[in-house]
């Protein structure tokens, strides 16, 4: 195989695209964030990178609370005009119709369409550059009952999720095996 060499960028592929919710009551905030990740298992422990000029990174450095909220295909086109508005000029959750549901262990909303929400405390804050990195410990997550088995698994499959690989969405598609298939290992706990 031979390969063109660029200059070092941010072109890591594909990563989720979140809608991140923000702020209190009123003030209350969506925006489209694909430069999130998982850091640590235990505690666990996740990050978003945000530019301080976007609103969403006043209301985030004011309160230290975010709620990450996966998106389903479906819902892709909606979380993409949050992605392109700000909330200094509208109201997200009224114009794309998302509905504001209470989270468990944080003031901000979480949205009640979102199949899997991840309720965040804000620990630390990189300055890198274009973004700052929020540091986040994960203090609660809420999955819809629709992709929770009567054992209480959860079926991430079932919701359908998007993915965002270098400025396009995809719908995930089929499965083509689980962690550990190359020699039949048992994903356990220890191991993520
Ligand atoms: C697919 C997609 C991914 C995005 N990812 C990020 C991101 O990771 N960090 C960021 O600061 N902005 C990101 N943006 C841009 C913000 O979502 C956008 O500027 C938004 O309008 C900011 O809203 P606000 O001013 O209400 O905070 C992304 C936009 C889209 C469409």
């Amino acid at each position: 195989m031979s390969k063109i060499t660029w200059k070092g960028s941010a072109l890591l592929a594909p990563v989720p695209v979140t809608a991140v919710t923000c702020g209190e009551g009123d003030e209350a905030n969506i925006i489209t964030v694909a430069w999130t990740g998982i850091l640590s298992s235990n505690p666990p422990k996740t990050y978003v990178s945000i530019r301080p000029e976007r609103h969403s990174h006043g209301l985030i450095t004011k309160t230290g609370e975010l709620c990450i909220n996966l998106v389903p295909s479906l819902l892709c086109k909606k979380v993409d005009w949050c992605g392109v508005r700000s909330g200094r000029d509208v109201n997200k959750f009224d114009a794309v119709k998302f509905t504001k549901e209470p989270c468990t262990q944080i003031r901000c909303p979480q949205i009640a369409e979102s199949p899997l929400t991840l309720e965040c405390k804000v620990t630390d804050v990189l300055h890198l550059g274009s973004h700052d990195a929020f540091i986040c410990d994960i203090v609660a997550v809420n999955a819809d009952e629709s992709i929770v088995d009567e054992k209480g698994k959860l079926h991430l499959e079932k919701a359908g999720l998007a993915a965002y690989s270098h400025g396009e969405y995809f719908a995930l598609g089929k499965k083509i095996g689980s962690f550990g298939y190359s020699h039949n290992k048992k994903r356990t706990k220890k191991s993520r």
